[in-house]
């Protein structure tokens, strides 16, 4: 077992973290990287996977026991690719992006193996302060709510603009130049304008595009997103998920984008995991777990997804709650709520089996969940 370590300081009130964190990159459209010296000194191999989570694990240690959130998560994500990140809550999904940033709160979490690499180093094995550098330019989030993640005393323009001042040493002047640009960039209208304005004169929508300009600032080559459309109604939701494919295609980045709603992201990725009770599921291409989905749960959730065609039709919910992680079902976690459980998933932990095209699942009976 890896030794434990603290695997962060919390959240900043910019939830980049960049406010943290060294220099960067130089300034104007898409920008070149220079890095600072500190930052080519922890060795990344440009031509190496851009991100790769191998074996990843955190506990929870709690007065009822020892709740492995994220248990054994593998997965990579390639420059310009959409990872989709399913399941519902509690599942592990933030915890398995606060592990990928160096954002978790230790304790009660910490990290009992595996690895983070990006670029071929392990984050994991960097010291802190490293960290903070790798994580304001390197790997940027967005989190669901964007007003708690701005500073409310401060307009938008200042703290967009803290992130050159600090970390390029523009001028004030300079400063504000880019975050009109940034906020331009995520489609604010009259960005020169609204740059004076605080958080709370912004609508929900808006916000939420000032968040995506904070974590874009200083150019991360990976960005997550953690739920950001959750907070919106569904017309906003579509136009935040456009802009995030949009730059994510313009600037080439590997976006993982983190969700419960299996509606939201069936345009966006191009690849899914599905997480349930800390452990991916099933792991596929988009089209294939839309098409035909290899595991009880996903099909669940894909039945939850509310469709045109539908219209004054009950929803599908999956009945009962995911397992309480101190306490898990023997076998398949999944065994009490599924509709296929039979005896074997009580006694047997389904291993993730490989059912072709790349694709992987932990049911016993997947063949017959594809069938039917
Ligand atoms: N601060 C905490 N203390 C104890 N357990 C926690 C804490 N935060 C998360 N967990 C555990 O980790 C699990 C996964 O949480 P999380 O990753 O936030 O789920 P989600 O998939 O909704 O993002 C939770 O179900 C809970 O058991
Ligand atoms: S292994 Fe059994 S309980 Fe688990 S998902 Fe498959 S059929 Fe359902
Ligand atoms: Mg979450």
């Amino acid at each position: 077992m890896r030794s434990t370590r603290r695997a962060g300081e919390g959240m900043s009130t910019i939830s980049t973290g960049a406010s943290m964190a060294g220099d960067t990159v130089s300034g104007g459209g898409r920008r070149s990287r220079t890095t600072d010296a500190k930052l080519s000194e922890i060795g990344f191999d440009e031509s190496a996977p851009l991100l790769e989570v191998e074996d990843l694990q955190v506990e929870f240690r709690t007065r009822d026991g020892v709740a492995s959130a994220v248990n054994g998560t593998t997965f990579s994500v390639a420059a310009g690719e959409t990872l989709g990140i399913l399941g519902e809550s509690g599942c592990g999904k933030s915890v398995t992006a606060q592990a990928i940033m160096g954002i978790l709160d230790s304790p009660p979490a910490f990290i009992a193996g595996g690895s983070v690499k990006l670029r071929g180093v392990d984050l994991l094995s960097l010291p802190e302060e490293t960290r903070r550098r790798v994580r304001a330019n390197r790997v940027a989030m967005v989190f669901q709510d964007a007003l708690s993640s701005l500073n409310p005393v401060f307009t938008v323009g200042r703290q967009l603009g803290e992130l050159f001042r600090r970390h390029r040493g523009y001028t004030k002047a300079e400063a504000r130049a880019e975050a009109v640009r940034l906020l331009d960039l995520v489609g604010i209208p009259a960005a020169a304008d609204r740059v004076s304005d605080f958080p709370h004169q912004f609508s929900a929508g808006m916000r939420q595009r000032v968040m995506i300009a904070m974590s874009l600032a200083l150019d991360p080559d990976v960005l997550i997103a953690d739920e950001p459309t959750t907070a919106l109604d569904v017309t906003v939701q579509a136009q935040i998920m456009k802009l995030l494919a949009d730059l994510q295609a313009e600037r080439n980045m590997g976006l993982i984008l983190i969700t419960h709603d299996m509606g939201v992201v069936a345009d966006v990725a191009d690849k899914i995991c599905v997480m349930y009770a800390g452990k991916i599921v099933e792991r596929a291409d988009v089209y294939s777990i839309y098409r035909n989905p290899a595991h009880p749960y996903t099909k669940a959730l894909l039945e939850s997804i509310p469709r045109l065609d539908r219209k004054g039709q009950q929803l599908a919910s999956i009945e009962g709650l995911p397992p309480m992680l101190t306490r898990l079902p023997a076998g398949c976690s999944f065994n009490p709520r599924c509709a296929i459980a039979r005896e074997r998933c009580i006694t047997d932990e389904p291993p993730l089996y490989d059912i072709g095209d790349g694709r992987q699942t932990a049911c016993h009976y997947h063949e017959e969940v594809l069938g039917s």
